[in-house]
């Protein structure tokens, strides 16, 4: 029989058990080699609701590409159209979806725990799948980069994985932090010091890029946030690049095995200079085409939770 996690709502690394992630991994790696004929679909028809009001290419296409492949039906909800724009709340706007028959909807929004109030209300009767809140956490982004490791490695215990960059920004460091601790993974920190604070230290040490560039398995680089910076200009491209970025002088200082990974979208020439993104080390890639399979999986556990 296959083990699927059930998963009523996908909001938040902190909820879920060790055993629903290694259950989510191993439907995401059976959905990238068999797709999606796996799916044991209930034989009624499934609505699915995107719900984006950050911009996104990965996370939200590849959720609706998820969506398809699954056999879902799928409402874009467009933010700048809908009744959002009259004032109506965003659980108003959950009551709706579900009254309508919306199943399952996938929100990014700029609000940390924006769905605190949403998946206890009893008269919404659809699943939340967080695609994203502020720089709360990104928990499907950690599911597929959790799988891009563990295609690597086999396994995340003692692997050693420098998260560097815009750390006070970035979602993706906070799940990826709580959920690569969880599993014996060992995380060492580094970018600007103002762009890193207290929050981290519980999770890992903070050091200088080039004292821990040769003794990493995987170099985990962030997007520089300009969007969530106050307009406020730090550092030139330039500068940041020669400062904390991986430029090619660094990389060739990386172990043999090592892998290089960014969530994406990258900024090429500052966090990462632009010919190791498509380089052998460079996993970015598979980060996006795991994101497919990472996301059928949560589609498939949320639904199965019924
Ligand atoms: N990695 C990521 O979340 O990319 P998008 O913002 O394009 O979804």
């Amino acid at each position: 029989m296959t083990l699927i996690a059930k998963i009523d709502h996908f909001v938040s690394v902190e909820d879920l058990t060790n055993e629903q992630i290694l259950l989510l991994l191993k439907r995401a790696s059976a959905f990238k080699q068999k797709d999606s004929w796996l799916w044991d679909s209930p034989k009624k028809q499934i609505f699915a609701a995107n719900l984006f009001f950050e911009n996104s290419t990965r996370t939200h296409n590849s959720f609706y590409i998820a969506q398809r492949k699954l056999g879902m039906d799928v409402l874009e909800l467009d933010v700048k159209t809908s009744s959002l724009q009259k004032g109506e709340t965003l659980y108003d706007t959950l009551v709706t979806l579900s009254a309508l028959g919306v199943n399952v909807v996938v929100i990014r929004s700029n609000v940390k725990r924006y769905w605190e109030n949403l998946i206890n209300a009893p008269i919404i009767d659809c699943h939340v799948v967080n695609g994203g809140d502020g720089s709360g956490g990104h928990p499907s982004q950690c599911l597929l980069d959790l799988m891009t490791i563990q295609e690597e490695f086999g396994a995340f215990s003692d692997l050693r994985v420098a998260i560097v960059g815009d750390l006070i920004h970035s979602r993706v460091a906070r799940s990826n932090m709580q959920m690569l601790t969880r599993f014996g993974a060992k995380i060492i920190f580094s970018g600007p010091k103002e762009w890193h604070n207290e929050e981290f230290d519980h999770y890992g040490q903070f050091l200088p890029l080039d004292d821990l560039i040769d003794k990493v398995d995987v170099l985990m680089m962030l997007r520089v946030q300009h969007e969530r910076h106050n307009n406020q200009q730090n550092f030139s491209k330039e500068e940041y690049h020669k400062l904390y970025g991986l430029t090619k002088e660094r990389a060739k200082r990386l172990q043999k095995r090592a892998i290089i990974m960014h969530p994406a979208p990258i900024n090429r020439d500052v966090e990462i200079a632009s010919v190791l993104v498509e380089s052998p080390k460079s996993k970015i890639v598979e980060q996006m085409k795991n994101g497919v399979y990472a996301r059928m999986a949560i589609l498939e556990a949320v639904m199965s939770s019924r």
